[in-house]
């Protein structure tokens, strides 16, 4: 008798563990769900669907927990372990482990009292308020379905004075089919020359004039990061800004008209400026589906890494970056094993990385441009060069990098220019694929001084040819 009282409560005690083992919607999930979700899968956002409600989640219990047990979603490229970043996207191996023990369990509601308020969003700003608005002259029309469209539209920004800018935040206006948006400064009117009579003209892998400058960008999912007096941006009269905006059609008609804001502040008190590493040896043969690039810069003095971002069009399979400092140690900076055009990020580190002079800094790019690659934009596969078109290919990794003064910033732009020369002008280049990078002003300057320096007439950057060209550059070799 009192051994099947034991029993029976035994039974009872397991099944109710058993019970208070299986999360809930209310209690486990939608936790999960507003914090880690809801930014993208909420009405009017990037995703197909909304996440906030118990209907919504139950009925896509198993997808969910598949989609997050491939690290599909939510969407974060990085490979944890290389490079700490700031806003870090990643489940842990134990919220997976609880999706999927809600999905394979019925996926219950729980109890009311359980459920968490729904997550505050805000529409408007998040950086603060912007001391000025640019909005795109008109909107933009994209159809129900088709290919991806890329344009660049001019904002003109009619200062009367130079200004700084400590804050820059793009505000897409129909979140539903901005996929991505960079926002650059152009100095030179270039893209003004360039824009038709709505303002805009299509670009594909970046502002598709030379010599602007990157000052901020936007992927779904973004956080908007605050001001910095301490970095501001020197702005000259007479610039515009240029925002280059990747749309997906979304299955419905749609229109954007989306903006940029920017914060004026004073001039900056620290250096930060950007430095491109360039694997710009590329020349990718037809059916390749593992075609490896490499590339360097070597640092001219003491810097800190605030922030990464690779880049390469959809031929891109796997980018890893790393640093090597001279006293033999190295530094993972980012490692992306899938990487994917549409979800290409500006990764801010958690804490910039304090880097040494004589540090070389390597990426190692994989391009897949096999019949077996679902993103190669060409069947069947051709040669494919280094170029601004969805049909070319770059291999770069941007960096943002941190000095003590401004002067610092400036001295260390001038220093590295000569590696972007070494990097593009490679032994054996062809001199016509001169690429769009070298552009900028000097590119015809840059073309005669190519041809003259091709002795030999054939055309081909041979190896004592670029000795004595980068010699006059004042390169090392
Ligand atoms: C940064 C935006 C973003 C975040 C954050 C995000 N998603 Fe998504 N999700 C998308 C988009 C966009 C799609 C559509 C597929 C695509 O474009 O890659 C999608 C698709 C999905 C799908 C469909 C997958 C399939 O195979 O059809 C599921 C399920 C999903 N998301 C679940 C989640 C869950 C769960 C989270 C949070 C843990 C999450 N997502 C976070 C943007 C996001």
């Amino acid at each position: 008798m009192k051994i099947a009282a034991v029993f029976v409560a035994s039974i009872i005690f397991s099944v109710a563990a058993g019970a208070a083992d299986v999360p809930t919607f209310n209690k486990h999930i939608a936790p999960l769900l507003y914090q880690h979700c809801a930014t993208c899968h909420r009405p009017g956002e990037v995703a197909p669907f909304s996440l906030l409600t118990y209907e919504d989640a139950a009925k896509r219990a198993k997808l969910i927990a598949s989609a997050t047990e491939r690290r599909f979603m939510p969407p974060w490229k990085p490979e944890p372990g290389y490079g700490k970043f700031a806003n870090e996207r990643r489940l842990t191996d134990d919220q997976i482990a609880l999706i999927r023990a809600w999905a394979e369990n019925g996926a219950p509601e729980g109890d009311p009292g359980d459920k968490p308020p729904l997550p505050a969003f805000t529409d408007g700003w998040q950086a603060g308020k912007p001391d000025q608005i640019l909005a795109m002259p008109s909107s933009f029309a994209v159809a129900s379905s088709g290919h991806d469209l890329f344009r660049c539209f001019l904002l003109p920004l009619n200062l009367d004075r130079d200004v700084y800018v400590s804050g820059t935040e793009f505000r897409p206006g129909n979140r539903r089919i901005v996929h991505h948006a960079l926002v650059y400064v152009d100095t030179t009117g270039a893209a003004r020359a360039r824009a038709g009579r709505d303002g805009g003209y299509p670009c594909f892998g970046g502002p598709g004039v030379p010599g602007v400058n990157l000052i901020g960008g936007w992927v779904p999912g973004t956080v908007a990061q605050p001001p910095s007096n301490e970095f501001s941006r020197f702005i000259p009269k007479g610039s515009d800004v240029v925002v280059q905006i990747h749309y997906h059609p979304s299955g419905k008609p749609e229109s954007d008209q989306s903006s940029v804001g920017l914060i004026f502040s004073g001039p900056p008190k620290r250096g930060r400026t950007g430095a491109m590493v360039i694997g710009g040896r590329l020349d990718i043969p037809p059916g390749d589906p593992h075609y490896v690039v490499k590339g360097q810069l070597v640092l001219p003095r003491d810097v800190e890494l605030s922030g990464i971002s690779p880049h390469a069009h959809y031929l891109g399979k796997e980018m890893k970056v790393t640093a090597y400092l001279p006293d033999g140690t190295s530094i993972p900076l980012i490692w992306i094993k899938d990487w994917d055009f549409n979800w290409q990020g500006a990764y801010q580190y958690e804490k910039p990385i304090g880097l040494p002079k004589d540090t070389r800094i390597e990426l190692e790019y994989i391009f897949d441009n096999s019949e077996n690659n679902p993103r190669n934009p060409s069947h069947p596969p051709v040669r494919v060069k280094w170029g601004e078109q969805s049909t070319d290919e770059m291999a770069l990794a941007f960096l943002v990098v941190l000095l003590p003064t401004p002067d610092d910033a400036d001295a260390f732009g001038r220093q590295i220019v000569i590696q972007y020369f070494e990097a593009f002008l490679y032994e054996g280049m062809s001199i016509d694929d001169l690429p769009f990078e070298i552009a900028s002003p000097q590119r015809e300057r840059l073309l005669q001084a190519l041809r003259f320096f091709d002795r030999n007439g054939n055309g081909i950057l041979d190896s004592d040819e670029r000795k004595a060209l980068l010699r006059i550059f004042g390169g090392n070799n």
